[in-house]
């Protein structure tokens, strides 16, 4: 296993993500859902934690982004903050939380910043997301924005399809991103957008873009948790890199432990606790006299 780079482990600000982009250094991100996979996160140097709405998928079981609550995401997110010591945790705005007014967009931020505890949040789309983004960001939450494949709109979509693949509906998908960079945003998701489109909107923004499949001229990438370490089940999109089979460890892993308790091989000595003999005789004289 190669050593990780060394990370200093001070509190990454808002500010150096755009230092970053600067200075062409790639952003890391990744999504987790608790404390475990944010402490693992960090510790590698992610630099952007992403508290998904993935996690209804990945997490709850769900067959769609939909379903996840305000209450799941404050739970989820409070549990990856409390393991996060560098990284920017952004938290996913869960459908219903910012589609109905600006206000209830600024309520639910502040909810997600200040029970959450989250360093910012992330909304999908453009259209009314773009005055959601500019409340959101005066009220005093940093805001990440995301385009192109947005779950939350996969009725819409018409599936989990890349966008933008036609100069129209790529020329759509930069002006959108230009204008959440200019609602206020800090950074932007670019997910499922052919290469050049990503790569255009990355050069005529000032704002980093995160993208997920959408090349590598992105400023920074980001995966789903569970896709990036192999335990996910189902269709896995084309833009995920495995970068590990842990689905498979874990089943192979239960697999011993189910038929070794069958086996009755499990436990043995070493994983039971002693007890002094004439404590153990004292015991079994006075267990036997109840009997
Ligand atoms: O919810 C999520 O995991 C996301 C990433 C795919 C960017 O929004």
């Amino acid at each position: 296993m190669p050593d990780l780079p060394s990370v200093d482990a001070r509190k990454l600000a808002l500010s150096a993500l755009g230092e970053m982009k600067r200075a062409r250094q790639p952003i890391t991100s990744v999504t987790a859902y608790d404390y475990p996979s944010g402490r693992l996160a960090d510790e590698a140097g992610i630099d952007i934690v992403l508290v998904g709405d993935s996690a209804a998928m990945t997490v709850l079981g769900y067959d769609s982004t939909l379903p996840i609550t305000m209450d799941d995401m404050v739970t989820l997110t409070r549990a990856v903050v409390r393991s996060v010591r560098r990284g920017i945790v952004v938290a996913d705005m869960p459908f219903g939380s910012f589609q109905v007014s600006d206000e209830t967009a600024v309520a639910n931020a502040i909810c997600l910043a200040r029970d959450g505890g989250a360093d910012a949040v992330k909304i999908e789309g453009a259209g009314p997301s773009l005055s959601r983004a500019r409340a959101i960001s005066d009220a005093g939450v940093p805001v990440m924005g995301h385009v192109g494949l947005t779950p939350q709109s996969v009725t819409q979509l018409g599936g989990y399809r890349a966008q933008g693949r036609t100069a129209e509906a790529a020329h759509r998908i930069v002006d959108e991103a230009g204008a959440l960079e200019a609602a206020g945003c800090f950074a932007v998701v670019i997910e499922a957008v052919p290469a050049p489109v990503a790569a255009r909107i990355t050069e005529g923004l000032d704002i980093p873009t995160i993208g997920i499949g959408a090349g590598a001229s992105c400023d920074g990438q980001v995966l789903v948790w569970h896709d990036l370490l192999g335990i996910s089940t189902g269709h896995v999109p084309r833009f995920v890199k495995r970068y590990a089979r842990i689905g498979d460890a874990i089943e192979t892993a239960l697999r011993a432990y189910v038929a070794e308790v069958r086996a009755g091989t499990f436990p043995t000595a070493q994983h039971t606790y002693p007890m002094p003999d004439d404590e153990r005789r004292r015991f079994e004289q006075g267990w036997r006299r109840k009997a």
